[in-house]
């Protein structure tokens, strides 16, 4: 059997990778780079980044907040179930149908396509559509705060401590509160969600659908032997529990941990990760362009580039031809984000601040995917009105289902965050100089498509088919 996957190794290379990195890295940061000394480009830079709180070794803290080590062979069990269609009733979707490593483990679309796909992932999936696009889920080890409208959090700020709890939308509420971490928790969800995965023929309610799914993995034999291999328990014949998912979906998310950018390097010494234009853009970032004001690197950011708070930024609102989900608005053609969750009219079109890191990765952009291309994702924020109000699904090539009747735009501009209310102007020169840094400044290596399509088991502890990831 063990032939059929490989376990672990194809994960092995992927860490004897990671740890190559950090010990170049390493012995980079007792180079300074530079050897005239940091030019007074550096030492503006470095004092910018000390004043936003950011240190570049967020990377380092995970297993000292964990309290343990990584687990590599729970987290190649959680890779396993990751990419196999069992846990998913309806049969053809899984975590990594929408979740794809093509992509950072972000979705190839611009709104997420579900149940009801062709198997395929990438530029060529069709489907009905979801309401939203899938966030990556590198790094989300970090966010205290999960999905577009920060509807899943940890009480306490931090989603290594569930001492205040963890909240969840009713039917859930705060009963995941004793799972070790956010993401364990969140592992609960998804598998009861019917337009993703569940599909609409299994008759019950969450529980109920939680139950049919662990029958499924007890009556694996591959699976059981597997989960054997991590918990006792099951070793000596008892059932696999839903704690049991969660915990190995989560250690092979705290496993996709890529948060060592040429800014962190920067950050800790090494004066050439970043290039001047970079430099020169990181400055616009922290500066001048405002980005930083919510796009923020301190505290309880965990420096993954947001506040974790919900701002209007007025991102138009497309709308699927065909979607399985329900719309807001009289048209339903709307998302009022925040709202949905608060019931509070002042939070109506709030989303959370997109975490930036590996942003190059993705397709498309927004909580929506409006925007398809990253210079038009970060020109909107200059110029919102301007931006919106030009706007057409066309000009971003979106694809041709996406092109429902749009929902209105006026509402939204009305309610447009303060801080994005006046344009800011930059040159073309200084324009580029951002994108370089949000582009190249921001991307941890280990996390392009190449490097991650090893992790593409060839097959399955189900033996159900492999979904078809088309890697650039
Ligand atoms: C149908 C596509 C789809 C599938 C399948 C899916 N997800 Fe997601 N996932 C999404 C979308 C869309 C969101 C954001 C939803 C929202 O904010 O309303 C999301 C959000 C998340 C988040 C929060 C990310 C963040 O930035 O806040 C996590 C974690 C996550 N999913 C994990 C999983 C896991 C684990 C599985 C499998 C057990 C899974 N997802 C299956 C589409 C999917
Ligand atoms: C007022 C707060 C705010 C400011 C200031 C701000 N952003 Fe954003 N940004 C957001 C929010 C909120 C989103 C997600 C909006 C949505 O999807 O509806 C976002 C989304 C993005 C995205 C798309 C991310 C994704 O996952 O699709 C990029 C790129 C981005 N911002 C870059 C920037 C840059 C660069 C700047 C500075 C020029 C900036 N932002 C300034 C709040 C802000």
């Amino acid at each position: 059997m063990s032939k059929r996957y490989t376990i672990g190794r194809d994960l092995l290379i992927i860490l004897a990778a990671s740890a190559l990195l950090a010990l170049t890295s390493t012995a980079f940061a007792q180079d300074r780079g530079n050897p005239q000394g940091d030019t007074p480009l550096d030492q503006q830079l470095e004092a910018v980044l000390l004043d936003a709180g950011f240190t570049g070794r967020i990377e380092s803290t995970l297993e000292s907040r964990l309290g343990r080590h990584v687990d590599h062979q729970l987290a190649d069990l959680g890779r396993l179930l990751w990419f196999d269609t069992l846990t998913g009733l309806n049969d053809d979707n899984t975590c990594g149908g929408c979740h794809s490593p093509t992509n950072g483990f972000g979705d190839t679309q611009s709104i997420a396509i579900g149940i009801e796909n062709n198997g395929v992932v990438g530029p060529n999936r069709t489907g009905p559509r979801n309401m939203r696009r899938t966030p990556m889920i590198i790094n989300s080890a970090f966010y205290p705060r999960l999905m577009w409208n920060s509807r899943f959090l940890s009480l306490s700020g931090d989603p290594f401590d569930n001492g205040a709890g963890l909240q969840f939308p009713a039917p859930e509420g705060l009963s995941l509160s004793s799972q070790p971490h956010l993401l364990t928790a969140q592992a609960f969800i998804p598998p009861t969600e019917r337009t993703e995965v569940a599909g609409f023929a299994f008759p019950g309610d969450n529980d109920a659908i939680r139950a049919e799914v662990l029958n499924r993995l007890n009556g694996s034999p591959a699976y059981r032997r597997l989960f054997g291999k991590s918990f006792r328990e099951v070793k000596d014949g008892g059932p696999i529990t839903f704690d049991m998912f969660g915990q190995a979906i989560a250690e092979f998310e705290f496993e996709l941990t890529f948060a060592n950018a040429p800014i962190d390097r920067f950050a800790r010494g090494n004066r050439n990760a970043l290039s001047d234009d970079e430099k020169r853009g990181a400055l616009l970032f922290f500066g001048a362009a405002r980005c930083v004001q919510c796009h923020s690197v301190a505290g309880q950011s965990n420096e993954m580039f947001s506040d974790f708070q919900d701002h209007v930024i007025g991102v138009p609102q497309i709308a699927p031809l065909i979607t399985n989900n329900t719309f807001d608005g009289p048209g339903m053609n709307e998302d009022f984000g925040r709202e949905q969750i608060s019931g509070d009219s002042a939070d109506r079109y709030k989303f959370r601040t997109s975490p930036l890191r590996n942003i190059a990765l993705q397709p498309t952009f927004m909580h929506n995917g409006a925007f398809t291309s990253l210079d038009d994702a970060v020109r909107h924020h200059l110029n919102v009105v301007e931006s919106a109000l030009t706007y057409s699904p066309a000009s971003q090539h979106l694809a041709a289902d996406l092109s429902g009747p749009q929902g209105p735009i006026a509402p939204v501009l009305a309610r447009l965050d303060p801080i994005l209310a006046a344009p800011v102007t930059l040159s073309d020169m200084e324009f580029a100089q951002l994108m370089a840094f949000v582009r190249n400044g921001l991307l941890d290596p280990r996390a392009r498509p190449e490097i991650l399509r090893r992790l593409v088991p060839r097959a399955v502890p189900s033996g159900n088919p492999v979904l078809v990831f088309e890697f650039p």
